[in-house]
């Protein structure tokens, strides 16, 4: 990513409306993506620096965007698919109900999706569109570039009519040279990924997304609740052991892109519910000492037995915790949808004029 030419709005513009043939950073650099290319807004530290930040001192920490690889998205797809994991089927099942209603209500021009995964649950509000005779594009935008590559050819052939144009980059990194659009744009964000920010940095990237609305535009929020400790804690640490196996996957990403030497055996996967702060918790917890070299950082880190990396938090939001959210950063709230258990939001808001 970081040697690709980057693609600014005004490129964008340009490359929509046919002047130009080609995505700048894209096929015309030569490469054989079918993915833009987002411009940093702002610095975010690449992973040398993310590693020096939050290894080599304690507490250990690292940010949860390197979970996801080709094989970390892979991993996560069959997560979502355990028996523990309610989150995606209570978000599937609320958007399979709700989403004609949501696409009749907002008409968008463009779906613009922050860290799509494999969409799956978005077709839903594809096949929605199908029903109301409605077609818009999607922007898929997310860090994993195979992922956003199969997802969206599946996506074209699945769907001729949908415009499908995959944005590739980090969304922590500003939404500033996001592509423009003319239309109504319905901003999605699913899966209760705004949990894995800290309190305050959600607060600061809803109000990113709103910024970069347009009166009119929409934004759908999918949100974990705050529930039963247990079932919480069941659901990320599923039977089969995927959890864990996503978890330590994190470390073959550190080995393959710093030259290092992790053993994934030295360490234990742990996720627990923290009740004080509302957020599940997730650690590799070194079983044995162990001394890892990072050839590319040219740095050695000791392990002792017991020590742990914090790998993810999922912060668990009570019902008005969320619109406050949304309220503080200027939108207004049109529809806050639950299940009768109240395992999980999702809310239409709108960018008022
Ligand atoms: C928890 S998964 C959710 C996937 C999907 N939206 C769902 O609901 O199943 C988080 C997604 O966000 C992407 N992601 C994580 N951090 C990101 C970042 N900083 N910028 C862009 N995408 C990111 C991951 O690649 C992954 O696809």
């Amino acid at each position: 990513m970081q040697n690709k030419q980057r693609l600014k709005s005004e490129e964008y513009e340009e490359y929509k409306s046919g002047d130009i043939a080609h995505a700048p950073g894209s096929l015309a650099s030569g490469s054989s993506s079918i993915c833009t290319s987002i411009e940093p807004a702002r610095h975010v530290p690449d992973i040398a620096e993310d590693v020096r930040a939050g290894l080599l001192s304690a507490p250990r920490s690292l940010p949860p965007k390197y979970f996801y690889d080709e094989r970390g998205s892979r991993l996560f797809e069959q997560i979502c698919t355990t028996p523990e994991y309610y989150p995606t089927r209570t978000e599937e099942k609320l958007l399979s109900h709700y989403s004609e209603e949501i696409i009749n209500q907002v008409k968008p021009e463009e779906i613009i999706e922050f860290g799509s995964g494999n969409a799956q649950k978005t077709r839903l509000l594809f096949d929605a569109c199908e029903r109301s005779d409605h077609t818009c594009s999607y922007a898929p935008f997310d860090v994993c570039e195979p992922m956003l590559e199969t997802v969206s050819e599946q996506l074209q052939s699945d769907y001729h009519w949908l415009d499908v144009k995959p944005l590739l980059g980090d969304y922590r990194a500003g939404l500033d040279h996001l592509p423009k659009t003319h239309g109504t744009r319905l901003y999605v964000f699913l899966g209760g990924t705004i949990g894995n920010f800290y309190p305050e940095e959600a607060q600061e990237f809803i109000k990113e997304i709103k910024d970069s609305m347009q009166a009119g535009d929409y934004l759908l929020l999918g949100a974990d609740r705050v529930k039963d400790n247990h079932l919480l804690d069941a659901a990320y640490n599923d039977e089969q052991g995927i959890t864990a196996e996503f978890n330590l996957n994190v470390l073959n990403v550190l080995n393959r892109e710093l030259k290092a030497d992790f053993n994934p055996e030295n360490f234990e996967h742990q996720a627990e519910f923290n009740s004080v702060r509302n957020r599940i918790e997730m650690h590799l917890v070194c079983i044995r000492d162990h001394i890892v070299h990072m050839q590319q950082l040219d740095e050695i880190i000791t392990f002792q037995k017991g020590e742990s990396i914090l790998t993810e938090v999922s912060h668990k939001f009570t019902f008005d915790g969320l619109e406050n959210l949304l309220v503080e950063s200027g939108l207004h709230i049109c529809k806050h949808y639950e299940p009768e258990n109240k395992y999980f939001s999702l809310i239409l808001a709108s960018c008022p004029e």
